[in-house]
């Protein structure tokens, strides 16, 4: 379990970017953190894996304040997929798998045979993948790499930075596709960051609102789209709705 107790966080000193931030990621579930770029998303995941340090307040993973942690050590135990890509251009798609395995002692034959493993795991196959350099795919199977190599850290944390923000429509919803189903085969616990409210819907068991650095709700789509907690919340999902209803009415008529 991920625990943020009263965490704050402020860059400048007064201005809080988080303010006082209390939730629980429970473990096994894909927690989406939803919110309008700036609201302070990308830095409540950084605090996880100590990318960032909290002004105030504590996190724990399964009971232990990750500032008594070695940052270095923490960050290679937990699986990272940034927002933009993030792949080492001048290593192949295996290297930069082998990277993360590498830092976990493998000998060279296991890392080979484990990256091709985890190529598959995201329906890239090693055969046509593995020797390929990031330029030579599309910015969807770099994605898939991307969560290729997260996953290679054997974690039971992924942290996802808007991992499908640069994609299209189409790549978007496969890959989201993927993610399903890879979240069936692997208990993993997940934090999902995004400021698309449909993507939120679909991957999350529970959706943590953040509007301007403040915790607005927390909970299932159900309980969220049913019982907004704020005026904000409100808004912000019957937009949701009214979008998806005049959509529906422009294919149906
Ligand atoms: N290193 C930094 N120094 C100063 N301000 C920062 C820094 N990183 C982020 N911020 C500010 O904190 C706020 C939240 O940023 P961020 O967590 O990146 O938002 P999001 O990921 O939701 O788009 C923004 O106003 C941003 O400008
Ligand atoms: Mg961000």
């Amino acid at each position: 379990m991920i625990e943020f107790d009263h965490v704050k966080k402020s860059f400048d000193g007064n201005y809080n970017v988080l303010d006082d931030i209390t939730f629980n990621v429970m473990p096994g579930e894909c927690l989406v953190l939803l919110g309008s770029s700036g609201s302070g998303k990308t830095t409540t995941l950084k605090m996880i894996n100590r990318l960032l340090e909290p002004s105030a307040g504590i996190i724990r993973i399964n009971g232990q304040d990750v500032a008594t942690l070695e940052p270095v050590q923490l960050r290679r135990s937990i699986g990272y997929v940034f927002q933009g890509i993030g792949l080492f251009p001048h290593f192949t798609v295996s290297e930069n798998i082998q990277i993360v395995l590498q830092l976990q002692k493998f000998s060279k034959q296991k890392q080979i045979q484990q990256s091709h493993y985890f190529l598959e795991q995201v329906n890239l196959d090693p055969s046509r993948f593995a020797a390929r350099y990031p330029a030579e795919l599309s910015g969807g199977q770099q994605q898939r790499v991307g969560v290729a190599r997260a996953l290679a850290t054997h974690s039971d944390i992924l942290l996802m930075d808007e991992p499908f923000g640069a994609l299209d429509a189409i790549n978007r919803v496969a890959l989201q596709n993927e993610i399903l189903t890879l979240k069936k085969k692997i208990a993993k616990t997940i934090v999902f960051v995004t400021h698309d409210i449909y993507e939120a819907l679909r991957l999350g068991d529970r959706i943590a609102v953040i509007n301007q650095g403040k915790l607005e709700q927390i909970g299932t789509r159900k309980e969220i789209m049913q019982k907004p907690a704020t005026d904000f919340v409100h808004e912000l999902f019957s937009q949701a709705v009214h979008q998806l209803k005049e959509f529906m009415d422009v294919l149906y008529v």
